[in-house]
């Protein structure tokens, strides 16, 4: 199935407006969830993708996708003027500013409801854009990652973290067991959205993962794109510039 048509709750309503309510319902449990079900691996890898950065020292940082602010917090490790964290779900984004609080980053970082599809900020504006399991759930696949090119200033960096599908055969099986019973089991158990979490696994199945994701970075004009599979590739980051 392509991975637009992939959505939460399988009804009328856009997949965004469903993405969007499907992450209120689970934000006061996802971080919780996040940990138990990657055993804290997420974070390992959200500072793999920040060391990509550090060359260019950014200066200003967009966190799409932003959720519960962990990546916008990862990126605090750069130093930059401002970091900026968007997302369509209210909800997450308080839980998010709640640690910012705590940590006192919230002057450093800001984060304001935005849809990566049609958020208008200038053109060529960010130094340096992050994405972390966030383009799965997009709407418009193309139509996002355009708007992030749009953002970018020329030589500026994105970096996509997303979920992948592993090769290895014995990695495979292991992977579609834990993903098709324990992921939906502990996500049932802990956020009461039986939905949330069988779109998970339906979502990482259904997207162009590896080479065809980059594949759609190339035509869309990103250069310098290469990906680099994590963790026997269960995950994958993704990088491109402009
Ligand atoms: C799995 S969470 C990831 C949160 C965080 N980036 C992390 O690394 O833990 C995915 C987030 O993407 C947000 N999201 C989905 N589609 C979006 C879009 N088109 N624009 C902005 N945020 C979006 C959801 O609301 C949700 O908070």
């Amino acid at each position: 199935m392509l991975h637009d048509k992939v959505t939460p709750y399988n009804s009328e309503e856009e997949k965004n407006t469903q993405v969007a309510k499907m992450f209120d319902n689970i934000a006061n449990r996802y971080d919780l969830i996040n940990s138990i079900l990657s055993a804290g691996i997420h974070k390992g890898w959200r500072r793999q993708c920040v060391k990509l950065l550090k060359s260019k020292q950014p200066i200003s940082i967009l966190d799409v996708a932003t959720g519960t602010a962990d990546f916008a917090i990862e990126c605090a490790k750069l130093n930059p003027k401002s970091i900026l964290g968007i997302d369509i779900s209210d909800g997450m984004m308080e839980v998010g500013r709640e640690k910012l609080k705590k940590l006192k980053l919230d002057s450093l970082i800001v984060l304001k409801n935005g849809n990566a599809e049609s958020i208008n900020l200038p053109n060529d504006s960010i130094d340096a854009i992050v994405v972390g399991f966030g383009v799965r759930n997009f709407q418009d696949l193309e139509k996002g990652l355009s708007n992030l090119y749009r953002i970018l200033k020329p030589g500026g960096q994105l970096v996509i973290l997303e979920f992948s599908y592993p090769r290895l055969w014995l990695v495979k099986a292991s992977y579609n067991l834990y993903f098709s019973y324990i992921t939906p089991f502990v996500g049932k158990i802990f956020s009461k959205d039986v939905r949330a979490y069988t779109y998970l696994t339906e979502s990482v199945k259904a997207f162009p993962n590896n080479q065809k994701f980059i594949d759609i970075l190339n035509k869309l004009k990103f250069k310098h794109t290469h990906f680099k599979p994590l963790s026997l590739g269960i995950a994958a980051i993704y990088y491109g510039e402009k």
